[in-house]
């Protein structure tokens, strides 16, 4: 496995090669409201699955993007239950734009699990990688999950869109953004927001609108780290099904052990702040 890792490592160096010196200097493709896409996405995507398709002919792949601009990809195993899973550019409208907080990430799943996974920060040349029964690293250094208890200093990881299906913000996150002792941050960027919590900069991290896509390398990465990936009930959000999976959203707190209690009472009702103008 760790074989396997060290190819998905080198990878999505060579995806980040391509698109670095194209970051805010590429057009959006899609329009206002729409998943934003650039042709660069579609380039590090093409450059991933030829060489995963090459390298791992049995095993499926899913990425968010496809060469025809109509969707998805996703192909299934050949045989085996391993599907590789392909965000090309996380964080496409910092790439548009110039901030440099976009990531390239490749995850595998075995049977609706992630077993390893690589989130590579292109811009500071960070590289996370993980898995399960393989530890997590930064750059080849030892990483790990926070295990002191939260204190006022914690971070606390969120993304930018906490929307929910009626298109409203939910309580729970008016009041994380009305108090200050969780210290909020937003990367723009759902896998290196999520990273944060293995690399033990952060003590959670909060997806509410994340596809498979934003988390399945960054998952392996965080459980590889000692870190916990549950939904925002706190159950278990893999393993998961991929049967007809189309882009569903996957929400999830990414959480140190030490403060997921403390994050999970967060996301209830009963945590509204009298400082919320209603
Ligand atoms: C998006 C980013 C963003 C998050 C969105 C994702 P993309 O991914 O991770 O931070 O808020 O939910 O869709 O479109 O840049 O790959
Ligand atoms: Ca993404
Ligand atoms: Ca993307």
């Amino acid at each position: 496995m760790q074989h396997d890792l060290d190819f998905a490592c080198a990878l999505a160096r060579s995806a980040g090669a391509i698109v670095r010196e194209h970051q805010g200097r590429t057009e959006r493709l899609t329009k206002q409201g729409d998943e934003a896409v650039t042709a660069l996405d579609r380039d590090s995507q093409r450059h991933i699955v030829a060489a995963l398709t090459a390298r791992f002919p049995n095993d499926g792949i899913l990425g968010e993007e496809n060469d025809a601009g109509t969707g998805i990809t996703f192909t299934q195993p050949r045989s085996g239950k391993r599907v590789w899973v392909i965000d090309p550019i996380d964080g496409t409208n910092n790439f548009v734009a110039g901030l440099g907080n976009f990531a390239v990430c490749i995850g595998l799943l075995d049977d609706g699990y992630p077993i390893l996974g690589v989130v590579y920060d292109v811009m500071r040349d960070q590289l996370f990688a993980g898995g399960t029964d393989l530890g997590a690293t930064c750059n080849g250094q030892s990483i790990s999950a926070l295990t002191t208890p939260p204190t006022a200093a914690s971070l606390l990881m969120l993304t930018s869109n906490m929307l929910n299906a009626q298109g409203r913000m939910p309580t729970w996150a008016a009041a994380l953004h009305a108090q200050t002792t969780w210290k909020i941050r937003v990367l723009g960027s759902a896998a290196l927001e999520a990273v944060m919590v293995a690399a033990g900069i952060a003590q959670g991290s909060i997806t509410v609108n994340g596809k498979l896509w934003d988390i399945a390398a960054a998952a392996a990465v965080i459980l590889g780290a000692g870190g916990e990936v549950i939904d925002l009930s706190g159950k278990p959000v893999f393993p998961l099904s991929l049967a007809g999976y189309n882009g569903g959203k996957v929400p999830y707190l990414a959480a140190a052990p030490s403060a997921k209690a403390a994050l999970l009472a967060c996301l209830k009702p009963s945590s509204l702040v009298s400082s919320v103008d209603p």
